[in-house]
């Protein structure tokens, strides 16, 4: 919680500037005295100092002084009645962040709080990710300290304090619900419940009913009132994954619902007001599901506030290593055994370029874990049998890949020369002639491929 400061001689106005600083998040110590002010500087650093220039035992100077040697980032606002230009521009000398003339503007005095609050909150939030990133590699769940993955954290840890709709994206595995689930505990609504709504695995004809709920006998076997996930999900989050598997019709109702914050249930006859906050995912390009007609522009544009992307584990560096061995740290720990990657095995972990993401690798270790006895070797590391998510991403089982409807012919030609490859054990010269292409070819588009991840 941030800290104010408030210096001022005027008991009432003192409480009077307690309770705005209340509303904007501060807690306040208070100090009626120059003396009364710098005992409790002594021993805490406030976020801002709000105080009057001219008290009973000195000048507000002697403390601005003080703040500015002592090298912390607090911020002055400086409250008087007694304004002379001089004063002001000393003042504004020291640096304050503010100055205000008695009878104070109340809404003013409240924007620059709230303004103060809000920059210090997420820098706090902030600092402890970077700092949490830096000691362990990793955020809360979120395992990895790549470029990719910081970029990932310092968006969450400024998404989650507010109340904006989240979209993630980024391929099956890559952490989605992970991520949401994040958010959601970095949020002012961590107690409450985080309640997943698959738009993908249940019927069309269902999903409205179980969004907005139903009243008794508003269509055939609605028998009794049901109530929808956003009535359940009041005062928590909702998270709505495959998106793009949502009927149009709905996602026109669902953009009005995060436009108007109510719902109406199907044969309602009234708006009902909802307080929840929704995270959306989806592992297709955005763009291309909107061309494709999967989603709504309106929607997408609703949804693009705020996007998070989470990277593909190809584009995660040493992510990897460190996935794969606390994976296997976790077998570990619960199995009473002590097995270990071998560094033939991580070379091998490392040439894969894992369709499935984390997901993949997580089943990879897993498997490998019941195969070896001690040591892990690359004859233990099953890329043959690779898990293929739900078939939607990548090279599907048995040689084949599925290109989903709405990829580029670039995209759809990557993944088959990676597939290939994959299925011809990295031999170039056997994939390219299988491709029909030269293996100059083959080497050029290898080369872009990296050149893209570098650049991703
Ligand atoms: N950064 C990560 N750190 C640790 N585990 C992860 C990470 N990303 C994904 N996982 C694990 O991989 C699996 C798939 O993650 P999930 O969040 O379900 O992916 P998605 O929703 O994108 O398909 C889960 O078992 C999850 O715990
Ligand atoms: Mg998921």
């Amino acid at each position: 919680m941030p800290y104010a400061l408030a210096v001022d001689d005027d008991e009432n106005f003192l409480t009077a500037l307690e309770d705005l600083a209340g509303e904007a998040g501060f807690e306040t110590a208070m100090a009626t005295t120059l003396e009364g002010a710098k005992g409790v500087l002594a021993h805490t650093v406030p976020d801002v100092v709000l105080m009057d220039l001219v008290l009973p035992d000195g000048s507000g100077f002697e403390l601005l002084r003080d703040l500015e040697s002592a090298e912390a980032s607090t911020e002055v606002v400086l409250i008087t009645g007694h304004a002379s230009v001089d004063s002001a521009v000393e003042a504004l000398r020291l640096g304050v962040t503010d100055f205000l003339l008695k009878p104070i503007d109340v809404e003013r005095l409240r924007r620059i709080l709230t303004d103060i609050a809000r920059s210090r909150e997420s820098r706090h939030q902030i600092e402890a990710v970077e700092e949490e990133v830096r000691e362990l590699g990793r955020f809360g769940p979120l395992l990895g300290s790549s470029p990719a993955m910081k970029r990932v954290y310092r968006l969450i840890s400024r998404v989650a304090p507010t109340e904006a709709t989240v979209l993630l994206t980024g391929e099956s595995g890559t952490g989605k619900d992970l991520a949401a689930q994040t958010i959601h505990q970095l949020s002012r609504r961590r107690r409450g419940e985080l309640s997943p709504l698959n738009c993908g695995a249940i019927s069309p004809t269902l999903i409205e009913s179980e969004l907005f709920g139903h009243e008794k006998g508003s269509f055939t076997g609605a028998q009794k009132r049901h109530l929808g996930y956003f009535e359940r999900a009041d005062g928590g989050s909702l998270f709505l994954d495959e998106i793009t598997e949502m009927p149009l019709e709905l996602q026109v109702k669902l953009l009005r619902v995060l436009e108007t914050g109510q719902i109406m249930r199907i044969g309602g006859d009234r708006p009902i007001e909802t307080d929840v906050r929704v995270i959306t995912a989806t592992n297709r390009p955005p763009d291309e599901a909107v061309r494709v007609g999967k989603l709504r522009e309106d929607l997408l544009y609703r949804l693009q506030v705020f996007p998070i992307h989470l990277p593909p584990l190809r584009h995660r560096g040493r992510d990897l290593e460190h996935l794969a061995d606390y994976f296997l740290q976790v077998l570990n720990k619960s199995e009473g055994t002590d097995k270990r990657l071998t560094r033939e095995a991580f070379d091998k972990l490392r040439d894969h370029p894992w369709p499935g993401n984390v997901r993949e690798l997580k089943n990879v270790v897993h498997r490998a874990f019941i195969m070896a006895d001690g040591a892990i070797g690359p004859d233990e590391i099953l890329l043959a049998t690779l898990d293929k998510g739900r078939g939607d991403e990548g090279v599907a089982g048995g040689g084949e890949i599925r290109v989903p409807i709405g990829s580029s012919i670039a995209d759809a030609e990557k993944r088959l020369i990676l597939a290939t490859l994959e299925g011809y054990d990295e031999d170039k010269r056997k994939s390219a002639e299988v491709l029909g292409i030269s293996l100059k070819t083959l080497y050029n588009r290898l080369n872009a491929y990296k050149e893209e991840d570098r650049n991703h």
